[in-house]
C-alpha cells in the first residue's frame, strides 16, 4: 500500500509479528528510461528486503516498460512482479492505466499477450478489479485472463473502479467466477479478522492466498493469529510503534514526516482501541513530538486494547 507498506512497515512489522508469507510493495511505476530510481531502489534493494519475501508491482499500460522492469527485477533477484490494474486513483486512470486499463478489455488483453509472450525469466501475477462501473464487465476481462492461465495468481479485489473502497465488496460475483477462472486465484477485500480469513478460506478452495491491506495496519499480529499465535500484547503494540516511528524518523530524517506517516498507521490502528475515536484527534492534530507521544500514550492508558480490531474505516456507498 503506497505509503503505507514501504521498506521501514516491512522490516519492522516482520521483526515484531513475524512475516507475511509475502508482502506486495507499493506500485511503483516504470518510467521510459529502462532503470529504476533511486526512490524505486530504495524499496527494491535486495539488502532491504533480506529474510522477507517480497513481490514488486508495477503500474503501467506501457509493454516496453513492463518489460524492461520485469527483466530488471529478475536480475535482482526476484521470482515474481505483479501488474496492479486495481489502484481507483484519478490520476492513474486518467492515463488509462491501471482499473484505467479494465475499459479497455480489447487493449488489455494485447498488452497481456505481449508480456505472457515475452518469455520473461520471472512469474506474472495480477491484481484486478471487477471492471470500471459495472460488475457484469468481468465477464469479458474473465475470458481476457482466462487466456493465460501460466499466470502465477489473480488477485481480486471484488469492487468495480467506480466503488473505489466503499459499500461493501461485491462477493456474489468472485464467487460466480472463482471457480471458473482457470489460474490460481486469491481474495482481497475487507477482510478484518481471524474470523473473516476462516470464512474465505472455507467459502473458496482451493484458494491461491488471501492478500491483507488495511487491517494489518489495524492489528498487526492478524496473521500471526491466523496462523494460531497469540494477539498483540499493549506492550508489543507500543514497542512496534516506537520501532515504526524511529525507523520513519531515519528514513525520512525528520520528525515532522515521521509523524504525519506515524498518523496515517493509526487511522487504521486506534480500531485496535476500544473507544479511541475521540482520543485519535489528538494524534491526528499532534504538531511536535511531544504532543504526538502525549497522544498516544494517553490511548494506552486509557483505552483498552482488544484482540480484534473493528472495521471503522469502512464507508458507505453514497
Ligand atoms: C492508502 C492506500 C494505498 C494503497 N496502495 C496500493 C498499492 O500500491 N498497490 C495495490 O495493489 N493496492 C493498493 N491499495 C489497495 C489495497 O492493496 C487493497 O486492495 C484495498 O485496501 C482493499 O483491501 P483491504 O480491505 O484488505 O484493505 C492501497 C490502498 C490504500 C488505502
Amino acid at each position: 500500500m503506497e505509503g503505507l507498506t514501504g521498506f521501514p512497515f516491512r522490516r519492522v512489522h516482520a521483526h515484531f509479528f513475524g512475516a507475511a508469507d509475502s508482502y506486495y510493495l507499493p506500485f511503483i511505476t516504470p518510467t521510459t528510461l529502462p532503470r529504476f530510481t533511486d526512490r524505486q531502489m530504495r524499496e527494491l534493494a535486495p539488502d532491504i528486503n533480506l529474510g522477507i519475501r517480497v513481490v514488486p508491482q508495477l503500474l503501467t499500460r506501457r509493454t516496453e516498460d513492463f518489460l524492461w522492469a520485469a527483466r530488471a527485477l529478475a536480475d535482482l533477484g526476484y521470482d515474481e512482479v505483479n501488474l496492479n490494474l486495481g489502484c481507483p486513483a484519478g490520476t492513474v486512470v486518467a492515463k488509462g492505466k491501471d482499473s484505467g486499463f479494465l475499459r479497455e478489455p480489447a487493449e488489455l488483453q494485447h498488452f497481456l499477450d505481449k508480456i505472457f509472450n515475452a518469455d520473461l525469466p520471472i512469474a506474472i501475477s495480477l491484481k484486478t478489479r471487477l471492471g470500471w462501473s459495472d460488475e457484469n464487465e468481468f465477464d469479458l476481462l474473465a475470458d481476457v485472463y482466462n487466456h493465460y492461465p501460466q499466470m502465477k495468481s489473480l488477485t481480486i479485489h471484488p469492487r468495480v473502479r467506480s466503488d473505489f473502497y466503499k459499500g461493501d465488496v461485491r462477493e456474489n460475483v468472485f464467487r460466480q467466477y472463482f471457480h471458473c477462472l482457470k489460474m490460481p486465484v486469491g481474495y482481497n477485500g475487507d477482510v478484518i479478522t481471524v474470523g473473516d480469513i476462516e470464512k474465505v478460506r472455507s467459502q473458496y478452495a482451493p484458494l491461491a492466498h488471501i492478500m491483507v491491506g488495511r487491517a494489518l495496519m489495524a492489528d498487526p499480529a492478524l496473521f500471526r493469529k491466523a496462523k494460531g499465535g497469540a494477539p498483540a500484547t499493549l506492550e508489543e503494540i507500543q514497542t512496534y510503534y516506537d520501532a515504526l516511528l524511529e525507523s520513519y524518523c531515519v528514513a525520512f530524517g525528520n520528525v515532522k514526516n515521521a509523524l504525519m506517516r506515524m498518523k496515517e498507521y493509526w487511522f487504521f490502528q486506534h480500531n485496535l482501541f476500544e473507544n479511541a475515536e475521540r482520543a485519535v484527534k489528538a494524534i491526528y492534530k499532534a504538531k511536535s513530538m511531544d504532543d504526538y507521544l502525549n497522544a498516544t500514550r494517553f490511548i494506552y492508558e486509557n483505552c483498552k486494547l482488544k484482540t480484534e480490531s473493528h472495521f471503522g474505516w469502512k464507508k458507505e456507498l453514497l
